[in-house]
């Protein structure tokens, strides 16, 4: 058990944003998000996290997820620390504390972090980085005998110390009461007049306390986010540890640097990920599925054997065995059911679907109830609206709609009824019975060949 603090409260000035940084996303998950998410897999039975700047659009983001304190003014990273003391007092075990524009970091490194500072018995241990070019970091200035004597600032740095390679991920584990302490000898001592938690080392060195350093496996982890451009790395790199995760789990990848999976994505075995596919939010995907290039398809529940074919598919159910694309557009609150066609350029909209029915093309179906078996012609079309209010459309089970038919609503097509093609219906149709409603064909004989034509 480890109380975690995540500071949050800096501007984000170079993400040149309305948004404050830590909501940035990675992968469709905020950046601090990734963070709180870490120490609890780590297991953290606190996260507390440290917001300010543009506070009120960050709790109600997270507030959910963890404990928030504010630190209205940045004074620095040890100020910030201030802000969450009535939590460090109380803590069990250590305290870690995190960046919340690190997303990178694991709930692994969390762990062994941990493991090391308890295992060598120290009061605070730095998780540090070897970097080939350390600019702008503070780095790790050891003694003689090696051991680490204090955190020194880039901008603060001599030249002597800034050719130390080895810098602070700003990331630490601490005893909570060692914390406290050291917390309250902070001084704002630098140039920038700003209270460094990397300080607090020192304090406790000359307090008697022993302090280390755990050197991290993977430097991708430390990457802190200042700019776009580190946001797009980082999402790479997210990328590729999602879609490993899949492909560990016996999902099929074509071309897994193409596809955009997010975070909240679940994927059952056999199914297969074609290029350029994205899925997002809390979409789950079932075993032996296709998905084929290009589609997209968001806090979907899709079941077993499906394919979609470059199709966009929007907070919607599917069942098994049904066919989607290509070009099909299932845009939200659409409740399709097993073994149905959903055809090429065919939008569904707010509408159920019952099993076995076949949607094969150029079909707009809105605000419906369809029933089973039922098989839709090429150009049908709910008019669901008229041009103030939408109305629903109600066709029940069997029924055969002729092709290019319009379904005027609000009606009903009662079970195993026909409609000629060419209809416009504008009248419920009774069950069993066959509606034609187009006007008869009249057919003027000689009419061309007396009018010149050829
Ligand atoms: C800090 C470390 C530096 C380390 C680097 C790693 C200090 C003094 N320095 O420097 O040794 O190498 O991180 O990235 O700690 N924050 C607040 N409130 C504040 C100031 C900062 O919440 O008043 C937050 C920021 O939002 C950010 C984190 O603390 O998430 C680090 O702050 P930042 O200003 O980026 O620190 P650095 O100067 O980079
Ligand atoms: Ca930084």
């Amino acid at each position: 058990m480890f109380t975690s603090v995540i500071l949050a409260a800096g501007m984000g000035t170079r993400m040149k944003s309305a948004m404050p940084k830590v909501l940035h996303k990675v992968c469709g998950k905020a950046l601090c998000k990734w963070v709180i998410d870490a120490s609890k897999e780590a297991g953290a039975d606190k996260v507390v996290t440290i917001i300010g700047h543009k506070a009120d659009m960050v709790r109600p983001q997270i507030e959910n997820d963890t404990e928030i304190a504010v630190q209205a003014e940045q004074k620095g990273t040890g100020h910030a620390v201030m802000q969450a003391a009535e939590f460090i007092k109380e803590a069990n075990g250590s305290v870690v504390i995190l960046n919340g524009d690190t997303p990178l970091i694991t709930a692994e490194t969390i762990g062994k972090a941990i493991k090391f500072h308890d295992e060598s018995g120290n009061q605070a241990t730095v998780i540090t980085a070897i970097l080939d070019d350390a600019t702008g970091y503070g780095r790790i200035v050891r003694n003689a005998e090696g051991n680490v004597v204090k955190i020194v600032e880039h901008k603060d740095a001599t030249e002597e110390e800034r050719k130390i390679n080895e810098i602070n991920s700003g990331m630490y584990v601490f005893d909570a009461a060692s914390l406290v302490y050291a917390l309250g000898k902070l001084q704002p001592n630098n140039a920038q007049g700003e209270y460094y938690l990397t300080d607090t080392l020192e304090i406790l060195l000359s307090a008697g306390k022993k302090i280390g350093a755990y050197a991290i496996e993977n430097n991708d982890e430390i990457r802190g986010i200042n700019n776009r451009i580190q946001l797009n790395e980082a999402e790479t790199i997210m990328r590729e540890r999602i879609n490993r995760y899949h492909m560990t789990e016996g999902v099929t990848m074509i071309n897994p640097s193409t596809a955009y999976i997010e975070a909240g994505v679940r994927i059952g075995r056999d199914t297969i990920i074609d290029a350029n596919v994205e899925l997002k939010g809390n979409t789950v995907i079932g075993e032996g599925c296709e998905i084929g290039q290009g589609s997209r398809i968001e806090n979907a529940v899709i079941g077993n054997g499906v394919n979609i074919m470059s199709s966009v598919i929007l907070d919607s159910e599917i069942g098994s065995n049904t066919n989607v694309g290509p070009f099909a557009y299932v845009r939200p609150n659409c409740k399709v059911g097993e073994n149905v066609k959903v055809g090429d350029f065919v939008e569904i909209k707010n509408s159920s679907i019952n099993d076995d029915t076949k949607i094969s093309h150029l079909t707009y179906i809105g605000d419906s109830d369809v029933g089973k078996n039922v098989n839709f012609g090429c150009g049908t079309v709910t008019c669901n609206y008229d041009g103030t209010n939408k109305y629903r459309s109600e066709i029940g089970d069997n029924v055969f709609v002729g092709c290019n038919t319009n379904l005027v609503s609000p009606v009903k097509v009662g079970n195993h009824s026909y409609i000629a093609a060419g209809s416009t219906i504008t009248e419920d149709v009774p069950e069993g019975s066959l509606s034609i409603a187009r006007s008869r064909q009249t057919v003027k004989e000689g009419w061309a060949d007396k009018k010149n034509m050829y």
